[in-house]
């Protein structure tokens, strides 16, 4: 690959990395932050990005490399725009994460390590994800879903899609509890809003 082809970070992750390092004496002491901005960016973390990471820390890329495969939080491969990780380890096994990764695996119709055929959602196993106090738990994306139970798994996947924006019953085999409270939010939401214009229309 000749220097016109490299893949480059943006500016404005570049502009975040430099922050980073100048708090630091070794710029190599930035590199996990450095992969977590350019993952926030680019979904995952690609061999292009790796190489990227390295011209810029002056590291080698197999020194970033051996951190982005290190931590669980990186994906070094594709992954869904929702990345689900689902604590199986001993604190959550207890309370029952095998019953909540099982309804998982069920209404999203994919398995441990697959996405949705709609690239919305990859189901990951994850060790002890040092919330042990609100297991059973999950992590979507950044945030933290705790004290999981399978009656309010659906009010969990209800917020994702609500970030998301999906107001739409989805197409995928989400639990019928999922698509029934998206449809009474909906429903909820129209009425409060035709309540304030009754109330805030002139007499
Ligand atoms: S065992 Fe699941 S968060 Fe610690």
């Amino acid at each position: 690959m000749n220097e016109d082809s490299e893949f480059r970070l943006s500016d404005s992750v570049i502009l975040k990395i430099e922050s980073e390092a100048d708090k630091y004496p070794a710029r190599k002491a930035a590199v996990k932050s450095a992969l977590r901005y350019a993952q926030a960016e680019h979904g995952w973390i690609s061999k292009d990005i790796v190489a990227a990471l390295a011209r810029l820390l002056d590291l080698e890329p197999i020194e970033v490399f051996e951190v982005a495969t290190f931590y669980d939080m990186f994906y070094t491969s594709p992954v869904g725009r929702h990345p689900i990780r689902v604590c199986t380890n001993v604190s959550c096994l207890l309370r029952g994460s095998t019953g909540i990764a099982n309804r998982l695996r069920e209404d999203l119709a994919i398995d441990f390590g697959e996405t949705s055929s709609d690239g919305r959602f990859t189901l990951l196993e994850a060790e002890c994800l040092g919330a042990c106090g609100g297991a059973p738990m999950m992590i979507i994306g950044d945030d933290y879903h705790e004290d999981l139970r399978l009656e309010n798994l659906g009010t969990h996947m209800v917020h994702v899609c609500q970030l998301s924006q999906l107001f739409v019953v989805s197409p995928l085999r989400i639990n019928q509890q999922v698509n029934l409270l998206l449809q009474l939010h909906i429903v909820s939401k129209q009425f409060f809003a035709t309540l304030f214009s009754l109330r805030t229309r002139r007499p």
